[in-house]
């Protein structure tokens, strides 16, 4: 991704690995500051991931890669790593595929760490083929809504949702896009408007409240990344995504998922068996450290939702626009 700085343009990815440590861009301080942190051993990276350090599924995947590869540099037991890895969120699939996928490495003989690059490397070309596949979906003059962030910060490069988004801009079509700020994290509005300001992309941030509004007044296309899409095209994603989804429905919107095959969970049947991971209250109740909430007051944080396959149009994919009905044939191989 092309980020502004005072001396022109650089270009910068959400996560690498260099000298023998993982450095991340800690999104939890943007758009106020681009900054990174540094990470020596899985544990560490382990509690950045449950701390929002990295979010967004792929992200999350590749960040996981390289803690594994951090405990096998550090000859520690790969068991104990992959489950403290796997702990720390339970909803996004990528997380899981990419510990499984680095152990199996691993027993084969790889070098650790280039497989982790490897398999960071593989997210952004599946991402920029996302792009290529989704961007015929814009046209222009079109309204495109999207939720969350699910950029170039959500997967080390280029994006799910904003693959598409990004790919049409280039090709020098000329639309809007509606980000609604997401809630209580606001990856909307920190995340998704920072990265549409640094590509110059037309767009305007709403309130989560106000996305049936702006739906009924015009909105041609919703893309939105997923955590977890599920055997029967059942699909978990941010907090939010299920009332646009029905709504779109209602409005007669085209309503697409965008996220490559790792995301794709061919073990659990239905929607009803995803794992919803809850967080912390204050994340409700805190803005920038500023109480706002009673003392005492109750709160629900769900930090996903799951929306049924009935309201999605299609999933853009590495390999193509699949309808649900395509993900019960794919094969185990299809992860490859
Ligand atoms: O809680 P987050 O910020 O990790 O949630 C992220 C999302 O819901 C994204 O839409 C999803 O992970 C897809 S990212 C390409």
């Amino acid at each position: 991704m092309k980020v502004k700085t005072a001396g022109g343009e650089q270009d910068v990815r959400a996560l690498w690995f260099e000298d023998g440590e993982l450095v991340m861009i800690d999104q939890r301080l943007l758009p106020r500051s681009l900054g990174t942190l540094r990470y020596r051993s899985y544990a560490a990276v382990a509690e950045a991931i449950r701390d929002m350090v990295t979010r967004g599924a792929p992200s999350i995947g590749a960040a996981a890669a390289y803690g594994m590869a951090l405990a096998a540099r550090a000859g520690e037991d790969l068991g104990e790593a992959a489950a403290a890895i796997k702990s720390a969120r339970p909803t996004a699939n990528d997380l899981f595929y990419a510990v499984d996928w680095m152990a199996a490495r691993i027993e084969e003989g790889e070098d650790p760490a280039a497989a982790a690059d490897r398999y960071a490397e593989a997210i952004i070309e599946k991402c920029a083929a996302i792009g290529r596949h989704g961007a015929h979906l814009i046209e222009d003059g079109h309204r495109v809504m999207t939720h969350c962030n699910a950029g170039a910060l959500a997967t080390v490069d280029v994006g799910t949702a904003l693959a598409p988004i990004r790919q049409a801009w280039r090709e020098g079509r000329r639309f809007m896009v509606y980000a609604s700020e997401t809630r209580p994290r606001l990856q909307g509005m920190q995340l998704t408007a920072w990265e549409l300001v640094q590509e110059g992309i037309d767009h305007a941030v709403i309130v989560d409240g106000a996305s049936g509004h702006v739906m009924r007044q015009g909105v041609d296309l919703v893309i939105v990344g997923a955590d977890r899409i599920v055997a029967n095209g059942d699909f978990a994603n941010k907090i939010g995504t299920y009332e646009k989804a029905v709504l779109a429905k209602e409005l007669g919107i085209p309503f697409y998922v965008a996220a490559p095959v790792s995301t794709f969970d061919l073990s659990t049947a239905r929607g009803e068996d995803i794992t919803i991971e809850d967080r912390p209250p204050e994340e409700l109740t805190e803005v920038a450290g500023i109480k706002l909430a009673p003392e005492g007051v109750n709160v629900l944080n769900p930090a996903f939702d799951v929306t049924p396959a009935r309201y999605v149009s299609g999933y853009i994919t590495e390999k193509g626009i699949l309808v649900a009905a395509d993900i019960s044939c794919m094969g185990v191989d299809a992860h490859e």
